[in-house]
């Protein structure tokens, strides 16, 4: 079965106008010469850049996400945004769930279900965040612990053209740690079985310390369908370089 792949940046709390207007602008121009193919190129700046990102990419064969989104379409709801918002600057895609917001923001896994389910009803492709703790793993539960998170976004009504997994380990978030080959294999092919025939279908990425160093052994497991990049996607060379590991098949 032949999955698309696809690589999104998350450039988190990270980009100042000047910056990240020209962090966008060299990856087009990267993209423009070099056209991605068989996978997806996509960028999720933080939202005060969404809209001028936005004016960068639209067209080009870069595609802009976002970070988060609201449940609901409108409202008194400060400081929040949603799906539709997001959908009128031009994003495609939102990341939903990162363990930085269950952390920081205390999501729990209902309430990502119901912002996978906004995202979808505005049309957007969620990026899907599921991944345990160094505690979780040590006591051999990551699996058991990644499977009872998907399992609660399972009832969203998702398409494999509007969602995609990422497997993002807390412990390799930012530490230059990644998981072992098998421990990778081992957790995308538990999360596939969970979507049953789907499955085969389903995109699912790793996520975590993804470096141009690393990617290349990563992207080889056939398990893997391409990468959630943090730090390396705020360096355009370093995250093309990623990319370039999904460019055409192996
Ligand atoms: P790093 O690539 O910086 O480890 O971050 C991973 C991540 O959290 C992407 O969403």
């Amino acid at each position: 079965m032949h999955r698309r792949r696809i690589v999104v940046g998350n450039w988190k709390m990270n980009g100042r106008l000047t910056s990240g207007l020209t962090l966008a602008q060299d990856l087009v121009k990267k993209a423009e010469l070099n056209r991605p193919e068989g996978y997806d190129l996509v960028i999720c700046p933080p939202f005060t850049l969404s809209w001028p990102v936005s004016e960068v990419v639209v067209g080009t064969p870069v595609h802009l996400g976002a970070q988060d989104c609201h449940v609901d379409t409108h409202g008194a709801f400060t400081g929040d945004v949603s799906a539709a918002m997001l959908v009128d600057v031009g994003c495609r895609y939102v990341i939903l769930g990162h363990s930085e917001r269950r952390r920081d923001h205390g999501e729990t896994d209902a309430l990502v279900q119901k912002k996978i389910q906004a995202a979808h009803q505005a049309g957007l492709t969620a990026v899907v965040c599921v991944g345990e703790s160094r505690q979780v793993r040590d006591a051999g539960d990551a699996a058991s612990f990644v499977s009872a998170q998907v399992k609660s976004i399972m009832s969203a009504r998702f398409t494999p053209e509007n969602l995609v997994i990422a497997y993002e380990p807390i412990w390799a978030i930012g530490t230059g740690v990644t998981p072992s080959p098998d421990e990778i294999t081992d957790i995308h092919e538990t999360i596939r079985g969970l979507f049953g025939q789907a499955g085969a279908q389903v995109r699912i990425v790793y996520g975590g310390s993804v470096t141009p160093q690393s990617a290349e052994g990563i992207i080889r497991l056939d398990e893997v369908d391409g990468f959630l990049v943090g730090a390396a996607s705020l360096n355009s060379d370093g995250f093309w370089h990623i990319a370039q590991f999904c460019h055409g098949r192996w």
